[in-house]
């Protein structure tokens, strides 16, 4: 029995390393890496499978960036030619990518089975890619492995047949607790991020293309910083840096005292960063269930989420980009904190990707 797991951006790396793991841990099926090569950058893509400690993927196909289409296409192409080879009983995709997509297309028409991670999340904004990418890929798929019970809803919801569907738990909530053990022995590397010890500050992160690729939006967001009142370390995504530069904010930015941008930095700096902060703002998904994880509030500046969990929970509060609501409401939090259910944690309990082992492994032996 073997099984393929495709790769290509950060977030998949990190969610798809326990399943590694246990994979590698149990036996019994035995596993192939593919990287499309979607992210490409060391402290994109290489760094986390040093520090996750999981193997270097078998092969990489090199895509690199592009248009949607050609990015796309690029995959579903080399990944075709790759499943032909090696000849998988099953594909793992993980997340909401292009290249998510790329691999559940490619290997469905090949009729090779598709187990999607992450399955039946929504944010019902059809103008994220992402949303696209996961609904199709749900469509696609024969094992449906939905992380929380609001991702069965949607998927139930849909109309896909509850047979396909495996509540599993988060694998990202595996990674974050086998990593605290790891973060509790290490040094926190304060110099690196220009930080003196103890001192207060808030992380930023920003990356969704409805976001940045806008210079009104990515200027409305940056506007904000100035007036919250405390330092913001900010791991800066390339596709963000590029549109600093292009959309001419990169004056803005160094003019602004509290604001300091850095690389971005690896899955355990982040974590460690975030478990010491006041404060996350963010518009990435993977960071806003972290920061509820740390117990950290969380401000995420979009209008809708596909982790609602968050928000009802009350951790994370949805400002959209508007300067004004991002300043009130970080002064707020900084100021006031806030009520929250940190005790419910709606994203399992760290056996994921131990329960994805076991279905895999039913599904072989039916
Ligand atoms: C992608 C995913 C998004 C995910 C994010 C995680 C899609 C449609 N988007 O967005 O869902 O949340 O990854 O980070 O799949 N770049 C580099 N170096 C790299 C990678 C990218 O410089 O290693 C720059 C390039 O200029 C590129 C841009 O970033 O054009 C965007 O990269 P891309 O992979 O297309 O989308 P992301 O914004 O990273
Ligand atoms: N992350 C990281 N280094 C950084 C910023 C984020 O390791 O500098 C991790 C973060 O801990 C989370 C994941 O990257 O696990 C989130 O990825 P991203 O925000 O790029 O994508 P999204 O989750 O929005 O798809």
């Amino acid at each position: 029995m073997k099984v393929a797991v495709i790769v290509g951006a950060r977030p998949q790396i990190i969610k798809v390393a326990p399943v590694i793991w246990k994979l590698r841990e149990k036996g019994g099926i035995s596993y192939f890496i593919l990287h499309t090569g979607q992210h490409y950058d060391f402290e994109m893509s290489k760094v986390f499978f040093g520090e996750l400690n999981i193997p270097e993927p078998h092969v990489n196909l090199g895509v690199g960036s592009g248009s949607h289409g050609e990015q796309t296409g690029d995959m579903l192409k080399g990944i075709e030619q790759e499943l032909i080879k090696v000849k998988p009983d099953l594909t793992i995709v993980p997340g909401d990518t292009n290249s998510t997509l790329a691999g559940a297309l490619a290997s469905v028409k090949l009729k090779i089975p598709v187990a999607h991670l992450e399955a039946g999340l929504r944010s019902f904004d059809f103008y994220m890619p992402e949303e696209i990418n996961r609904r199709l890929t749900d469509a696609c798929s024969e094992l449906l492995f939905a992380p929380t019970q609001t991702a069965v809803l949607n998927l139930l919801r849909e109309g896909i047949s509850k047979e396909r569907i495996h509540r599993t738990g988060d694998t990202m909530y595996d990674v974050l607790a086998h990593s605290l053990k790891i973060i509790k022995r290490k040094e926190f590397p304060y110099e690196e991020f220009h930080l003196a010890a103890n001192e207060k500050y808030c992380v930023l992160t920003l990356h969704r293309a409805e976001n940045v690729d806008s210079r009104e939006k990515l200027a409305s967001i940056l506007s904000a910083i100035p007036r919250i009142k405390a330092k913001i370390i900010f791991p800066v995504h390339p596709r963000t840096r590029k549109n600093i530069v292009l959309f001419k904010l990169m004056d803005f930015v160094e003019k602004t005292d509290n604001l300091v941008l850095i690389e971005p930095v690896g899955y355990l700096d982040f974590i460690s960063l975030i478990i010491r902060s006041e404060l996350v703002l963010t518009d990435s998904g993977g960071v806003q269930k972290e920061a509820f994880l740390i117990r950290k509030p969380c401000i995420t500046l979009r209008d809708k989420t596909e982790w609602i969990e968050t928000v009802r929970l009350g951790g994370n509060i949805l400002v959209g980009v508007d300067t004004e609501k991002i300043v009130a409401e970080a002064n707020k939090t900084l100021s006031y904190g806030r009520e929250v259910r940190w005790d419910k944690n709606p994203f399992g309990d760290g056996k994921a990707a131990e329960r994805i082992y076991n279905i895999i492994l039913n599904h072989f032996a039916k």
